[in-house]
């Protein structure tokens, strides 16, 4: 049986090789996983429901509560801050969004002396009913929208504000 020799040149490639393709991977796996991670993970908190407050607190008179929705868009990440006008009809939860849709403004419950029961927006005049139906001869053309929402251990959660099913005046 032979004894096979390598010369010093040739165990020097097979070290230098070795070091090399171990610093490569070293440093090539976590700059792949840092440009995928993002892409695989999808939009994050996008279509989440987010606790706003419990049930109990529901009353049929409009409450405003504020919430913040985080965002997740590749590495960066948000907090919108938002709000609801939520109240209970029954056994139903009607959340409406404050955004005017006029020009975006905050709507607000029962402020106005001569527009009782009523949302109103500050900006132009807007009005809406109780469920966020829009006014005929007011500057919105169309009604609040209302949050997808469900109850789940005594707490409500919101999801997107989609068209108020209610339709516009
Ligand atoms: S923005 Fe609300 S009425 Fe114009």
């Amino acid at each position: 049986m032979s004894k096979k020799e390598i010369s010093r040149r040739t165990f020097l490639n097979y070290m230098l090789t070795g070091t090399g393709g171990f610093l490569a991977a070293g440093m090539t796996v976590p700059l792949l996983r840092f440009a995928v991670d993002p892409a695989l993970k999808g939009d994050g908190a996008a279509g989440d429901m987010v606790p706003v407050t419990t049930v109990d607190k529901l009353t049929n008179e409009p409450q405003r509560f504020d919430f913040k929705v985080k965002t997740t868009d590749g590495w960066y990440k948000t907090e919108t801050p938002l709000s609801a006008w939520v109240y209970k009809e029954g056994d139903n939860v009607i959340a409406l969004s404050p955004v005017c849709k006029h020009l975006g403004c905050t709507v607000q419950w029962n402020t106005e002396a001569q527009f009782q029961e009523e949302f109103y927006c500050p900006c132009h005049g807007g009005r809406y009913e109780k469920n966020g139906k829009n006014i005929p001869n007011t500057p919105p053309t169309a009604p609040l929208d209302v949050y997808a929402y469900e109850v789940k251990d005594g707490k409500l959660y919101l999801g997107k504000a989609q068209p108020n099913p209610v339709g516009g005046a």
